[in-house]
């Protein structure tokens, strides 16, 4: 028996969401619906998908939607959301819109699954920065108590949309010819090829961004800690895909860097993360690379290995030398997968096992 799956939003978290749901086998009853702002013709994952306009009567019958549409007041959430629910769906959304709704879980299935009930019609996906930090944290956050947390991103053009990697594509080509790079500056506020914008999201009163502050708000929900310290600096990277974080993260009770490392090494304490730190003792072809303090860590190119795709990668564990019960770590992840559709369709799949799908 299968269910019937609605997909509203066709850029690349909703190609990203019809591949996941494709490759995990997701028990979808007949053709998955998918809708955006005018009728065509998408390739999705590789497959012609007839894309319909968005009206209500299309969400008749569907029992789960995933939203991928723009955020805003004239965006898919703030428009249709609504519009999904009172027609039956239940709604997995991967746009900000309401992910502090009090009503609405906001979910990570690693961390906080038990935040949906039998009775929840609406589910947010957090943040993309957000789920890679959290994951990475939980696990420590579960038996030492984060007091406070200090988080620099290095988070990658995809992380805009689709028109994020066609500026970055286009700006490289120009600036490789010896051409001044043209910008679109409602996209990336100045040229992001080979640059680093300390920008992304509107600026607030604060002078923090909205990026900036949606990791923090949306990890202290998750967490349920209103009073957990945590400041961030977001940067928008000259990279396609995969998001990079740089986290200080300082405890209640005892922690050090070999705590961290017992911890996040340890697949069932630590769901979805995969360590890569440690030595290097192997004896591989960079030489000049050998030296005895070199270390294992992960970039965003390991995303692309088998059984890493949808992980959260954690490196470079070590202690602040600064700090009681403090260290730093490295975490890299797949921003249109683990931090958009991947985390929504393992919500998903969550709810069938719990029967709430149905
Ligand atoms: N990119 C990431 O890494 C990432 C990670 C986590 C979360 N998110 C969130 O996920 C959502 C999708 O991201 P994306 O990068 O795929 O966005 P995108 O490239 O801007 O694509 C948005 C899609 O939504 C459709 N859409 C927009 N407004 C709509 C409306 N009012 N009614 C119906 N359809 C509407 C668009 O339709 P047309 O094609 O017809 O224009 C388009 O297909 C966003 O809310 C984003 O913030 C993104």
């Amino acid at each position: 028996m299968g269910i019937k799956v609605g997909l509203l939003g066709v850029g690349p978290v909703g190609d990203h969401i019809v591949k996941v749901l494709r490759e995990r086998r997701f028990p979808i009853d007949g053709e998955l619906t998918v809708m955006a702002t005018s009728e065509r013709d998408e390739i999705l994952d590789g497959r012609t998908y007839h894309v319909q306009k968005i009206a209500p009567h299309l969400f008749k019958g569907i029992d789960l939607m995933f939203f991928a549409g723009k955020e805003g007041a004239k965006g898919a959430s703030m428009q249709w959301g609504q519009t999904a629910i009172d027609s039956g769906c239940i709604v997995i959304d991967n746009g900000g819109d309401f992910r502090m709704h009090p009503n609405y879980p906001l979910v990570i299935p690693e961390v906080n699954m038990n935040s949906v009930t039998r009775d929840t019609r609406y589910i947010c996906n957090p943040n993309c920065s957000t789920i890679q930090m959290v994951v990475a944290l939980a696990p420590l956050h579960r038996l030492a108590r984060l007091r406070r947390v200090i988080v620099s991103t290095y988070q990658s053009v995809s992380g805009h949309s689709g028109s994020g990697i066609d500026e970055l594509q286009k700006q490289s080509k120009q600036i490789l010819n010896g051409e001044i790079p043209e910008y679109d500056p409602s996209i990336f506020s100045r040229p992001i090829a080979f640059d680093c914008i300390p920008h992304i999201d509107r600026f607030l009163d604060t002078g923090y961004t909205k990026e900036e502050m949606k990791l923090v708000d949306e990890t202290r929900k998750i967490f349920s800690a209103p009073n957990l310290l945590i400041t961030s600096t977001c940067v928008r990277v000259p990279v396609i895909v995969g998001h990079c974080e740089s986290i200080n993260a300082e405890f209640d009770q005892p922690m050090d860097a070999e705590r961290a490392i017992d911890i996040l090494s340890d697949e069932t304490l630590s769901p979805g993360i995969v360590l890569i730190d440690g030595r290097r003792d192997d004896s591989e072809s960079h030489s000049i690379r050998n030296d005895e303090y070199e270390l294992h860590y992960p970039t965003t190119t390991d995303l692309f290995k088998d059984g890493l795709r949808d992980a959260v990668l954690v490196g470079r564990v070590r202690n602040d030398l600064t700090a009681k019960n403090a260290v730093n770590l490295w975490c890299v992840s797949d921003n249109l997968r683990k931090g958009a559709a991947t985390n929504a369709v393992q919500i998903a799949e969550e709810m069938l096992k719990l029967g709430y799908l149905y």
